[in-house]
This record gives structure tokens, sequence and C-alpha cells, in this order.
């Protein structure tokens, strides 16, 4: 076998993950989603970094503060983990039908370092709730920053309802056919994400705001 033959992803190191919950709190239901995400991965073949919000969490952004003392340590951590990670996984609460705080804030802050890190970047959200919706709302309104900012979500997300009671002893899901569900759908992100690494058929997109002359003055994601 040639150098060539053996380049294939078989013979690659396994894609890297980043799997965080977004909630601080310990008994976090979406912590618990996070983990199985994570086992999920890692039976399949992936690397996982599996953290959460407190690792990134920080004080709430002010541009006085980032010119005056830089970046507070959890934007720092969350951009070095996403710069490590060939894709992310969130699972994140759902807050009065949006993205909780502490989130939108992580993101506001590593929004602002360059190169932004979240750029062409892959991800897949998920969420847990106990109420019958799973948090569902709370997602849709986190695609708009992170498709802003030129992530590249995955289309099918994974909501829990009744999340409270939805877990078995072992901590997978108790519902034969939701555990598949779930599986499948991160199943079928990981293709995803290996197909764009070691297959990519796009290298460079160039996306400014529409109706914006350029200028040096606008924010652009490149
Ligand atoms: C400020 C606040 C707002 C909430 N808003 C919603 C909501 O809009 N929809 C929902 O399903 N649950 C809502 N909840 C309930 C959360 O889904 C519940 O507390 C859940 O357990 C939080 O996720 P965690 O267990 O991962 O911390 C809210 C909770 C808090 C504290």
């Amino acid at each position: 076998m040639t150098d060539a033959d053996s380049s294939g992803p078989q013979n690659q190191r396994p894609d890297r993950f980043l799997v965080f919950s977004a909630s601080l709190r310990d008994d976090s239901l979406n912590g618990r989603l996070s983990r199985l995400a994570a086992a999920t991965i890692e039976a399949n073949g992936g690397m996982v970094e599996l953290r959460g919000m407190r690792d990134f969490d920080g004080p709430s952004y002010d541009a006085d503060v980032q010119a005056e003392e830089g970046f507070p340590s959890g934007a720092e951590s969350l951009r070095d983990s996403l710069q490590q990670s060939d894709a992310f996984v969130i699972s994140s609460p759902e807050y009065n039908f949006s993205i909780p705080g502490a989130l939108k804030n992580s993101i506001d802050w590593v929004s602002r370092f360059s190169p932004q890190p979240l750029n062409e970047k892959h991800g897949l959200l998920m969420s847990a709730s106990p109420s019958m919706a799973g948090g569902n709302r709370g997602l849709w309104a986190l695609r708009v920053p992170f498709e802003h900012l030129g992530a590249r979500l995955y289309p099918d997300m994974f909501s829990l309802a009744q999340a409270h009671q939805a877990f078995d002893a072992e901590g997978r899901i108790a519902s034969p056919q939701l555990q598949a569900r779930f599986e499948s759908n991160v199943v079928n992100f990981m293709d995803q994400v290996e197909a764009s690494k070691h297959y990519p058929c796009i290298k460079r997109a160039w996306v400014e705001y529409l109706g914006e002359d350029p200028d040096p003055a606008f924010d652009r994601v490149e």
C-alpha cells in the first residue's frame, strides 16, 4: 500500500467533538443529555471533549472591559475548545422560549475573537426540558446567532420532552423509539462532519452583510 492509499479517513485520527450542556446547574437535564450525546459519539468512533457551561461562563460582555482587560478566561476556553474540535454539540435549556443568557453571553464574547472560531464549524443543537415542547423553541432562537457567525448547523435538532422522567437508570432515554431516534440524529451528524472534513467540495466562502458596501468598519465573517 502506498502513502496515498493510506490517507483515507479510516487511517486518520477520529473526528473531534466538543460536547457541552448550556446549563449552569449541577443536576441539569441538559447535562444528562450532553453526557448521552458524548457516549453515543464515542461509541461510534468519535473523540469527545465533554465540558460544562461553567467552563465557559464569564462576566457580561462589555466592550470597555474587552479593551482594558482583554477576554475573560471562560471565553478563551470556549475559543480554544472550538478551535481544537471539528464540530460541537450543545444541549441547551430553553429560557422563556429563547436562549439562556449565559450561553448567549459566551457566544457574544467568542464572536469578538479574530479569527472567529465558530465560522465554518459544524454544530448540532439539542435541548431537554420538563415541558412537552422539550425546549425546542429555544433552539430556533439559538440558530440565529450561530448561523450569523457562520456555524454550519445540522438541520435536524433533538428536543427531549418531559426530560425529568425520560431517562433510565443508565442515563439512556427510556423509550426505545426515542433512544433510537436520538442515536440516528447524532450518527447522521457525525457522518456529515466526516464527509465535510475528508471530502470537502467547497474550500472557502466569503460572507458579508447584504446591502452593505465592503468597508473595514463593518464586521464580516471570513
Ligand atoms: C428563567 C427560566 C425560564 C424558563 N423558561 C422555560 C421555557 O420557556 N420553556 C421550557 O420548556 N422550560 C423553561 N424553563 C424550565 C427549564 O426547562 C427547566 O428548569 C430545565 O430543567 C432547565 O434545564 P436544566 O435542567 O438543564 O438546567 C425555564 C426555567 C428558568 C429558570
